[in-house]
C-alpha cells in the first residue's frame, strides 16, 4: 500500500507522471495486460495456501514468490523498491503492512498478511491475502473474516459514477460496527504501468465525497484493519509498521479496474481460495 506522503519520495520518472493526480482512464491493453499480471499474482497466493504452516520462516515465503514470479515470467516490483530488498511482505499479528521476510519462523496461532506484486509485461498484479498458521483463536479469525467483507463490500460499491468516498464508507462502516479500527496511514493506489499511482484509495469517507468512478480506471482496495485503535507507526527499519496498542492487524488487497457496468477484479484466486480457510 502506499504511505500517504508518496508523491514525495516516488522516482523522478514516477513523479512526473503521478504527481499531476490525474487519474488514467485504460484501454482494453490495460485490462489484458492487468488480467495476466493480476492471474500470476492471484496464482502465488493460492501457492502459498499449501506452505503457510508453523515452522517455515517468511525468507523461504519469499524465496516461493520470487521463484514463482520469475518461473511464471516476471519481475517481483518490491525487489529494489526504494530501497526494498524482498519481493513481498510479510505482517505478522500486529504488523499492519510491510514487514520484511526474515529468518523468523511462523508459529501456530499466528495471522500473516503476504502481500504480492509481480510485473509482467510492465503491468503490476498487486494482491494480499490472510493466512491462518495452525489454531488460530477466534477472536483473529473474526477479524480476518470481517477484514475480507469489509474489502468486499468496498469493492461492491465500485461502479462508474459512484464516487472513492462511497468505497471508503462501506469498507468503514463495516469494520467500526465491529468496534475494530480502521487504519489512516496508507491506502489503496491507482496502478498499472505504474507500481503506485493516483488515486489515493483511502479506506475511511463519507458517502458522496471524493473522485468519482469512471470506466477505465484501475487500482487497488487494500484495507488495514485493527482490532484495536486505528495509530500505526514504523519501526526503524524504516519499513515495518505496526500498531501502537499492539493489537492484532488484518489486510486483504485487490487490483481492481473499472468497467462499463461494474468492476473486473484482475487478481481473484482462480482456485476460489480467496480468504481462509484455505
Ligand atoms: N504491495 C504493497 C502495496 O500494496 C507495497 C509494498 S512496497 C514494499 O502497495 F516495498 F514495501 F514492498
Ligand atoms: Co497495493
Ligand atoms: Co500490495
Amino acid at each position: 500500500m502506499a504511505p500517504m506522503d508518496k508523491y514525495l519520495s516516488v522516482s523522478p520518472e514516477e513523479a512526473l507522471q503521478a504527481r499531476d493526480g490525474v487519474i488514467k482512464l485504460h484501454g482494453p491493453e490495460g485490462f489484458a495486460g492487468m488480467r495476466k499480471a493480476g492471474r500470476l499474482a492471484a496464482e502465488i497466493l493460492d501457492e502459498l495456501t499449501k506452505h503457510v504452516v508453523p515452522g517455515v520462516t517468511t525468507q523461504e515465503i519469499d524465496d516461493i514468490v520470487r521463484e514463482m514470479t520469475l518461473q511464471g515470467g516476471g519481475v517481483p516490483a518490491t525487489l529494489g523498491y526504494r530501497g526494498y530488498t524482498h519481493s513481498c511482505c510479510t505482517s505478522i499479528n500486529h504488523v499492519i503492512c510491510h514487514g520484511i521476510p526474515a529468518d523468523k519462523k511462523l508459529k501456530d496461532g499466528d495471522i500473516v498478511n503476504i502481500d504480492v506484486t509481480p510485473i509482467v509485461d510492465g503491468w503490476h498484479g498487486d494482491t494480499s491475502r490472510m493466512y491462518l498458521v495452525g489454531d488460530v483463536p477466534l477472536k483473529a479469525r473474526k477479524l480476518v473474516d470481517v477484514t475480507y467483507e469489509s474489502l468486499m463490500l468496498g469493492i461492491e460499491q465500485v461502479k462508474p459514477g459512484n464516487r472513492l468516498g462511497d468505497v471508503a464508507h462501506a469498507i468503514q462502516s463495516h469494520a467500526e460496527g465491529n468496534r475494530y479500527g480502521v487504519v489512516r496511514e496508507f491506502c489503496g493506489h491507482g496502478l498499472g504501468r505504474l507500481f503506485h499511482d493516483a488515486p489515493e484509495v483511502v479506506h475511511v469517507g463519507r458517502p458522496g465525497t471524493g473522485a468519482e468512478l469512471r470506466a477505465g480506471m484501475i487500482f487497488t482496495i487494500e484495507p488495514m484493519i485493527n482490532i484495536g485503535k486505528p495509530a500505526g507507526k514504523v519501526l526503524d527499519d524504516g519499513w515495518t509498521a505496526v500498531t501502537r496498542d499492539r493489537s492484532l492487524s488484518a489486510q486483504f488487497e485487490h487490483s481492481i479496474g473499472i468497467t462499463e457496468d461494474g468492476v473486473e477484479i484482475f487478481t481473484a484466486s482462480p482456485k476460489g481460495l480467496d480468504k481462509p480457510p484455505y
